[in-house]
């Protein structure tokens, strides 16, 4: 089984992030050949600082290794220094539709809250996503909910290539979990937590201290009624449900049974202590990691190596396939 995913650099990667995707990228290492990358080529899509991007590169890397990463069980490396990526999106443009990029919701998102610049680069942002996967060969793509409509798109790309230049790239699947999918926000429960579309309360942050994460999730906008259940109307309170579950690893249901009667403020306050044990470790771990760029360095130059060697074959067959360059010299 080979397991693939990326995760865009920003220096703050929130409990969102954590549940839905990085928690599933360390246990991808114990079930198959995974190989992880931090997106730097996607994070110029949009309006950024070339200094800080290549920080939160660091920031980022750190973060993942600190969450559990193994360089010596997965292969880690950053997007760029992997130049198979950009030409196998040129490549795949061409079996990909125009009408598709043009459905894409976290395009029109995104593309309406640029202030200046949309960019093509965010217009393409697809088409390198789908080439960071299918460069790899890769089954399995561990994603939050957010990420599902650029998982089918990839799938389309893929097929697509295959039935026109003939069976080369392995359609990969969506490994989305069941619980965690799609943390929300804990001041705007209907709008899911993210860095850039979320509020600075509601967004609990991997490296934010104990006494912040408490009191965000102790200040979790709730409803009027006191039962700790999942409910249409009770989107507060069925967030805070999902994130205790995903954290102790149960079911909703258990979190409900178990808190049957209890009340909001003595739920609350086990969910803001369950998260603040659950992210303390690693961000320990973070500061340790961050403070040593060098070795960050040498991390993913030496991930770079090893996604090259299986980049490239893909590569090699992707044009020969296509009738881009020489022919091949058989072996
Ligand atoms: P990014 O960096 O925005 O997010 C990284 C991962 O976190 C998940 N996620 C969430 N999960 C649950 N609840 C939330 N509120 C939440 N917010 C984010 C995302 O679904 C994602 O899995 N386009 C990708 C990066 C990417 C990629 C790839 C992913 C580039 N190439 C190839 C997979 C395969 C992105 O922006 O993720």
């Amino acid at each position: 089984m080979r397991i693939f995913s990326g995760i865009q650099p920003t220096g703050r990667k929130h409990l969102g992030n954590y549940i839905g995707a990085i928690t599933q990228y360390v246990a991808g290492q114990h079930r198959g050949e995974a190989i992880y990358c931090v997106v730097d080529l996607h994070a110029t899509t949009v309006a950024y600082e070339p200094d800080i991007l290549r920080e939160s590169v660091y920031d980022t890397a750190a973060t993942l290794l600190g969450a559990g990463l193994e360089p010596d069980r997965c292969i880690f490396f950053r997007q760029s220094d992997v130049h198979e990526h950009t030409e196998l999106t040129w490549l795949l443009s061409s079996v990909t539709a125009f009408g598709d990029l043009n459905r894409m919701t976290q395009f029109k998102d995104k593309s309406s809250a640029q202030r200046e610049l949309v960019s093509a680069g965010l217009f393409f942002y697809p088409v390198l996503m789908a080439a960071d996967v299918l460069a790899y060969r890769a089954q399995e793509v561990p994603v939050g909910e957010d990420q599902r409509q650029h998982l089918e798109l990839m799938r389309d790309i893929a097929e697509r290539f295959n039935a026109r230049f003939g069976q080369t790239l392995v359609v990969p699947e969506a490994r989305i979990p069941e619980v965690g999918a799609r943390i929300m926000d804990l001041q705007f429960p209907d709008r899911k937590m993210s860095t850039t579309g979320g509020s600075p309360q509601g967004t609990v942050y991997v490296l934010d201290e104990p006494p912040a994460v408490s009191k965000k999730i102790r200040s979790a906008v709730t409803d009027s009624g006191t039962e700790v259940v999942r409910a249409p109307d009770k989107a507060g309170i069925s967030n805070l449900i999902e994130i205790l579950a995903a954290v102790r690893g149960t079911a909703p249901e258990e979190i409900e049974r178990e808190f049957d009667g209890e009340g909001y403020g003595a739920f609350k306050q086990a969910v803001a202590d369950a998260v603040v044990t659950y992210l303390s470790p690693v961000r320990e771990r973070y500061a340790q990691l961050r403070a040593d760029e060098p070795k960050l360095e040498q991390v993913l130059e030496e991930g770079a190596a090893k996604a090259r060697e299986v980049a490239s074959g893909t590569l090699a067959d992707v044009r020969e396939a296509m009738g881009v360059g020489p022919v091949r010299p058989r072996q």
